[in-house]
């Protein structure tokens, strides 16, 4: 395929992530099945711009509206080939020559932007324009980041890099090092995790024979770490109360060495079914899954003082996974991180009296919002006497000077994880 032509289907992605706020790793992988003449290496090439122009999308749009350009698939792309990709007008014109397969010509205000857009002081963006992050965010990522706002804010606008979780219950990380390698799949050992590969390259890893095998699961490393902190133990009774698809629960149930119980529960029926099919993967026996209505479910008031631990990964803005989801960032609204503030709470206040005495609640979220994390830790300590704060900095000083454990894309190098430990007098 040509250039022109992976521009031009690009630009048709775009507006369909544009048009229908659903994910847009969802929307990419729809389209792709849809058109299936579009062969592995042109879907590399279309779906990193479509993620280049997702990323610094409030960068594009400040220099649309200079231009008075509207906002449209067509014109992000235009922007970001001339801005980021200093793509001038003769090559341009090339690209857009409306041939069959290319987008059509361009024209009007699209061409004075090619031309003109240099002319342009960037000094004139805000912070979030600069930045590429939602407006409305300002100051809670300026409370959440001091200083290091615009250090942490390019981290968290760099693509991810791919780790996987060593499943320790089927073997090694040094064997599946080099089982990796023998499938020509490059590895480095993650600083923190004692679980972590980090992946060299880009690979189909979903493809490989020690995936279908179950030795490993694709987790971040700030993601390991948590399931780490939760300090789950064999003979314990554990319930990962929103277990979603499982990552968390996965890496709990390895530490159990098939000894004792996880439950996993989820308002999510559909993640749950995701979750049961990586369980058989992973050759884990001792956990069992359960739909709940709410945080309130009957079956879960059933469990009181129950468990040693209970891992929290609450619903959450998912700030902290921009690097993997930059679409997500500008389909948040402020109404809806408010709601899921009240969410948390409540998911916190059930947990309370299901943990036991001497047990841990880990209150996890992947957002870097003090009002997720600090604010909704605080307050519960101030609403429940019998629970004190584990301090994180004894055990991983160098990852924290604070009780609790926020980690960042700059600070870190994994995603924006959120842990607090909270015991139960
Ligand atoms: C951050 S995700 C969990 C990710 C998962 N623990 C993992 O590691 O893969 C949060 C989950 O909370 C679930 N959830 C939302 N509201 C809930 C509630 N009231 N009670 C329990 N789970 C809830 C969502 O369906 C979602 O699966």
């Amino acid at each position: 395929m040509q250039y022109k032509a992976q521009v031009n289907e690009a630009i048709k992605i775009l507006g369909n992530i544009l048009e229908v706020k659903k994910p847009a790793d969802r929307i990419i992988s729809f389209y792709f099945k849809q058109h299936r003449f579009i062969g592995s290496k042109d879907k590399a090439i279309i779906s990193s711009l479509v993620y280049a122009v997702l990323r610094n999308r409030a960068t594009l749009e400040f220099y649309l509206n200079k231009f008075k350009m509207g906002l449209t698939a067509r014109k992000l792309v235009i922007a970001y080939l001339a801005i980021h990709e200093h793509k001038k007008l003769p090559e341009m014109t090339k690209i857009f020559d409306g041939d069959m397969y290319a987008a059509r010509n361009l024209k009007g205000t699209e061409l004075d932007l090619i031309r003109d857009h240099k002319n342009i002081d960037p000094l004139e963006m805000s912070k979030a324009e600069k930045l590429n992050f939602p407006e409305w965010l300002t100051a809670d990522l300026e409370e959440a980041f001091g200083d290091n706002l615009a250090t942490e804010m390019m981290a968290l606008n760099q693509q991810a890099t791919t780790t996987i979780r060593v499943n320790m219950l089927k073997t090694t990380r040094a064997k599946l090092k080099a089982d990796l390698k023998d499938e020509d799949i490059k590895t480095k050992k993650t600083k923190i995790s004692p679980f972590g590969l980090t992946i060299e390259g880009k690979n189909n890893l979903f493809a490989s024979q020690c995936f279908k095998k179950g030795y490993f699961e694709v987790q971040d490393e700030g993601s390991q770490i948590l399931s780490i902190l939760a300090n789950t133990k064999p003979k314990q009774k554990v319930l990962d109360m929103c277990c979603g698809a499982g990552g968390k629960l996965l890496a709990m149930a390895a530490t159990m060495e098939h000894k004792g119980s996880l439950i996993g529960t989820d308002v999510n029926e559909k993640r749950l079914f995701e979750t049961k099919k990586r369980l058989k993967r992973a050759g884990i026996s001792n956990a069992m899954l359960k739909v709940i209505s709410s945080e309130n479910d009957k079956y879960l008031k059933r469990q009181a003082d129950r468990f040693d631990t209970i891992f929290v990964d609450a619903p959450c803005s998912g700030t902290g996974t921009w690097r993997r989801n930059p679409d997500s960032k500008w389909n948040l609204e402020s109404e809806f991180v408010e709601q899921l503030t009240v969410t948390q709470a409540s998911i916190l206040k059930s947990a309370s009296n299901l943990v036991k005495s001497g047990g841990t609640i880990a209150y996890a979220t992947c957002s870097v919002l003090r009002k997720e994390n600090h604010d909704q830790v605080e307050k519960f300590l101030s609403e429940h006497e019998n629970f004190e704060l584990v301090d994180i900095s004894e055990i991983y000083p160098d990852l924290t000077s604070e009780k609790v454990l926020q980690m960042s894309p700059a600070k870190h190098k994994c995603d924006g994880f959120f842990i607090a430990l909270l015991k139960r007098k």
